[in-house]
């Protein structure tokens, strides 16, 4: 396949998507992997990412300059253009005042990587500093304005484009990606998710025999999702834990015996710890605790059910993809917030080895899997849920009685957004719980409850996002149906505002 070797862009996993969509296994690499490692996984192509860095700075991020000599098709793309630039012996400097968003690419001399490409297009760019010499052997391909836009020495087939061609903006970025993929480095095209369940299926048999599996099912996607095609793969050799912290949401313990206990006919270990977690977070509200208090919760109670399994040998983990990245990301894991659903400390005397069937995959494939065995759409395209759960949606200290209020009205929010097609169109959707009592009137009554805040947001990655622009016909039907049907909220406020500065999560 192709390997992307991993400068800190933004961008990265987009790389990989696109040439996976080419039916091209893509994988990345952090960039520091050594030639060996490189080497081993025998790619047809390596395109170098871009990233923040600069190659004048005291820590930047290089690679060794036999890269170049190895025979392997490079595409060094921003970032990664400057690089090769450095390290063949062209010449970098620092831009006047950079270049970003839309820029045109005015084509020089043409070649294999831009076939196809008209003399004059649009391409997306972010850099500050700029290639100023192109090195010996290369021949400028490019420019905007005055930067040298593109390069390439075809003999040694080594490329590179100041310009990100995996974003959308890049008029002809897929072209670009394709006749690297396909024309230099002659991949072939034998990634494709209908053979992946097939393939996935044998290797899970193959690797687990007879022995037993264990898994914690979240009843999110990607436990769900993993869980299923091992069971496709052994049946009852494997067991799912599903720990009810009384955390979640409303009847989510009764669905998820439905669905995946009686309709796939797994077998489910349902664990009701409810009182456990409630009783640990008595008297805390500070957000940090209650989340370690949670995870550590959840660690102990799924690692002594697990003990109760002693012929268990497997582990079996809804890992993705973007989590394998993350782990070995130069970044470091701050980036992302990991679910503690993948539980970390295992109990050690148990000496299981780790079943991780959809660590290849990203999000949208690992979707794609899940409706292909069967999983009902609405499961499979459920927005995310955080780990803590309810513990940090009900503000400050968390008791029995405020979880059931939340619940409630929670459901009623998520129920509405079905019923007028708005679920699909928002990227998280939830209620908060304030600990606030405010006056209202019901009848002649005065009454003094609750408040619960309304929370949707729409985003792409979850780093940044805006509050979704629910319509207020819509807003009414959920506050009226909230404070009429919920006994403990009288009052509804919709949250306005964006992240950042605010977080999506109220806690
Ligand atoms: P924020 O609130 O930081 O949330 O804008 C971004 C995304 O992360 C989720 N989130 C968590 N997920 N454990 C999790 O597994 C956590 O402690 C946690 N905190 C926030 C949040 O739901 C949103 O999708």
């Amino acid at each position: 396949g192709i390997l992307i070797l991993d400068f800190g862009s933004q961008y990265n996993q987009l790389i990989a998507r696109r040439v996976r969509e080419f039916g091209v296994y893509a994988e990345i690499l952090p960039f520091n992997a050594s030639l060996d490692e490189i080497k081993q996984h025998q790619p047809k192509g390596i395109i170098l990412s871009g990233g923040p860095s600069s190659v004048f700075g005291e820590d930047a991020h290089l690679v060794e300059k036999e890269l170049f000599e190895l025979g392997i098709p490079v595409l060094g793309i921003c970032y990664g253009m400057q690089l090769t630039a450095h390290l063949l012996g062209g010449e970098v400097k620092k831009g006047q005042k950079g270049e970003y968003g839309k820029a045109e690419l005015k084509v020089l001399n043409s070649n294999k990587l831009l076939y196809g490409f008209s003399e004059s297009s649009t391409v997306w760019m972010s850099h500050f500093d700029e290639v100023f010499q192109v090195p010996e052997g290369f021949e400028i391909s490019g420019k905007s304005e005055s930067v040298i836009a593109a390069m390439a020495d075809e003999s040694r087939k080594l490329y590179a484009v100041q310009f990100h061609p995996e974003v959308s903006h890049s008029e002809y970025g897929t072209q670009l990606l394709r006749n690297f993929v396909f024309d230099i480095c002659e991949a072939e095209e034998n990634w494709a998710l209908s053979d992946f369940i097939e393939v996935e299926v044998a290797r899970i048999k193959e690797k687990v025999g007879n022995q037993k599996v264990i898994l914690g099912l979240s009843g999110g996607v990607d436990s769900s999702v993993a869980a299923v095609l091992i069971h496709k793969a052994i049946g009852d050799q494997l067991t799912c834990i599903f720990v009810d912290t009384g955390l979640l949401r409303k009847d989510e313990g009764v669905k998820v015996m439905e669905n995946y206990g009686k309709h796939f006919h797994m077998n489910i270990k349902l664990v009701d710890a409810r009182e456990q977690f409630l009783s640990k977070l008595k008297g805390i509200s500070d957000p940090e605790e209650k989340r370690k208090i949670i995870g550590r919760e959840f660690v102990e109670v799924f690692n002594q059910e697990a003990l109760a399994f002693e012929d268990a040998n497997f582990l079996a983990q809804g890992t993705i993809y973007p989590d394998v990245i993350e782990s070995q990301s130069v970044k470091g894991p701050s980036a992302t917030i990991k679910s503690h659903h993948n539980v970390g400390g295992l109990p050690e005397e148990m000496k299981l080895q780790l079943l991780e069937p959809l660590r290849e995959l990203f999000k949208d494939e690992v979707r794609k899997v899940g409706v292909k065995l069967g999983i009902p759409k609405e499961l499979v395209y459920r927005h995310p849920f955080p780990g803590p759960g309810l513990g940090i949606r009900v503000l400050g200290e968390v008791d029995e009685e405020k979880v059931r209020i939340l619940q409630e009205a929670d459901a009623i929010f998520i129920e509405e957004l079905y019923k007028n097609n708005l679920y699909d169109e928002v990227s998280q959707a939830f209620v908060v719980l304030l600990p606030v009592k405010s006056v209202g009137v019901m009848g002649d009554e005065r009454t003094y409850e609750y408040t619960a805040v309304v929370r949707s947001a729409n985003t792409i990655d979850f780093m940044t996002a805006t509050w979704s622009r629910l319509p207020y016909e819509f807003l009414d039907k959920v506050s009226s149906r909230i404070i009429n049907e919920v006994k403990g909220i009288n009052r509804v406020a919709y949250d306005i505002s964006s992240k950042p500065p605010a977080t999506i999560e109220w806690e």
